[in-house]
């Protein structure tokens, strides 16, 4: 497991970056930090095109750095503005950091991920693609330079918290199950964009939650707890567990379980993979009333409406770059979905089609993978017109 390690901690105030903080993860975690009020020192923020939030985040928190998507944004910013990949390459490989959390949605987390590794940087991983992309590649890096991956998502943070050094007969991923778990086929088909951004549970960014609704964000987080844990696809169970209450549970060779539980709030993973090891007050959530709940339920996921999680559970396994390449034409499905091109139901077929014609290389470098997710990107525009499914 690549998760826990030696973590050491360095100082009482740790310095951070975050990478991605105008978005769902980085604004909830800078309330995390204000709330910490000295536990944290800010040194560097990067942001896509939300210029606007970043400058109201750089006057408060006062990072020495920031970052931006493109040239142009950070020419308006001023002329020590970072920008562009080698932005948040920068910024992750900053030796100062104590901590790095990546935030930046998509494959855009993958080579700062790499940097903030190769410098010995301990991260704070919500990027969830990074690992399903070029698990191999990160595993390996961070166990040569001993660098520690705290989870972020709050399924993965709870399977850390249960496991604890111990090696599990299986892990448990809980997934809500979407705005269309009780839908028909015919009602998941004429889902419109408003209607699939209304996750019943968690407030978050667009992509992750078109994600939610296919349940390819399961099938990703399938991919990434395998890398995260060391755990065999076949020893991964995905159960719909529509309150969100327990985020994740494991089995232990005993046959004993420890699931952890807690209200659905992202501040909860993102600040304890913070101050891990430390657990903190910081940020009050509110209090899980078990009097309250009537009863925990379960099912098994319906792989006929929600095609993506098998998809997703066939690439891991086949392994190569076959998850690279499913990671990019799901980002490049989604994107088409949220632009109007297609319906919700076509992004499994999209997938489905391109990973038919992806040649996977066995043992990728990360060149390879960079080159398979733009091959895939670059597929998804042969499969668009001639998709029989539009
Ligand atoms: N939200 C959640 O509750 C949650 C839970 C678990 C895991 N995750 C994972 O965490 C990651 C972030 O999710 P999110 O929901 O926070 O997404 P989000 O709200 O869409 O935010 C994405 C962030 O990345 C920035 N960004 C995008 N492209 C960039 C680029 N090329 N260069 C620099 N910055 C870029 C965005 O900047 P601008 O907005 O300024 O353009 C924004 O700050 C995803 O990988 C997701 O799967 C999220």
């Amino acid at each position: 497991m690549i998760a826990r390690r030696n973590y050491i901690v360095k100082k009482m105030k740790r310095k951070i970056s975050i990478l991605g903080s105008t978005g769902s993860i980085g604004r909830q975690a800078l309330e995390v930090i204000e709330s910490l009020a000295g536990r944290f020192e800010v040194i560097a923020l990067a942001a896509g095109n939300n210029t606007e939030l970043l400058k109201k985040q750089a006057e408060k928190f006062k990072p020495r750095t920031v970052s931006v998507k493109s040239r142009e944004l950070a020419m308006e910013l001023g002329k020590d503005t970072l920008w562009g990949t080698e932005g948040l390459r920068e910024i992750a490989a900053n030796p100062d950091n104590d901590l790095v959390l990546m935030a930046v949605n998509g494959i855009n987390g993958l080579e700062p991920t790499i940097a903030a590794i190769d410098n010995g940087i301990n991260i704070a991983l919500a990027n969830k693609e990074t690992l399903v992309a070029a698990g191999n590649i990160i595993t390996k890096k961070a166990k040569e330079k001993n660098t520690c991956i705290i989870p972020v998502d709050s399924e993965h943070s709870a399977i850390f918290q249960c496991l604890e050094n111990k090696k599990p007969r299986k892990i448990i991923l809980t997934a809500s199950g979407g705005p269309f778990r009780t839908k028909t086929p015919a009602e998941i088909r004429d889902a419109t964009v408003n209607s699939t951004l209304a996750h019943p549970k968690w407030s978050m960014g667009k992509k992750i939650t078109v994600d939610s609704a296919t349940l390819m964000n399961k099938g990703l987080e399938v991919i990434e707890a395998h890398w995260l844990f060391g755990v065999d696809y076949r020893d991964i169970e995905v159960v719909i567990h529509p309150q969100s209450i327990v985020h994740g549970a494991v089995e232990f060779k005993d046959g004993s379980y420890i699931a952890q539980m807690g209200l659905p709030s992202m501040h909860i993973p993102i600040q304890y993979a913070l101050t891990y090891p430390e657990t903190t007050e910081g940020l009050k959530t509110g209090s899980l009333d078990l009097t309250e709940i009537s009863g925990l339920y379960f099912e098994k996921p319906d792989l006929g409406r929600f095609p993506c999680l098998k998809l997703a559970y066939e690439a891991g396994e086949k392994g190569g770059t076959y998850p690279a390449a499913l990671n990019a034409l799901n980002e490049e499905a989604v994107y088409a979905f949220l632009k109007g091109e297609i319906r919700l139901t076509h992004i499994a077929g999209i997938v489905e089609k391109g990973l038919e014609r992806h040649e996977s290389i066995a043992k990728p470098s990360l060149e390879e993978i960079l080159e398979a997710d733009k091959t895939a990107r670059r597929t998804i525009q042969d499969i668009l017109p001639f998709n029989p499914l539009l």
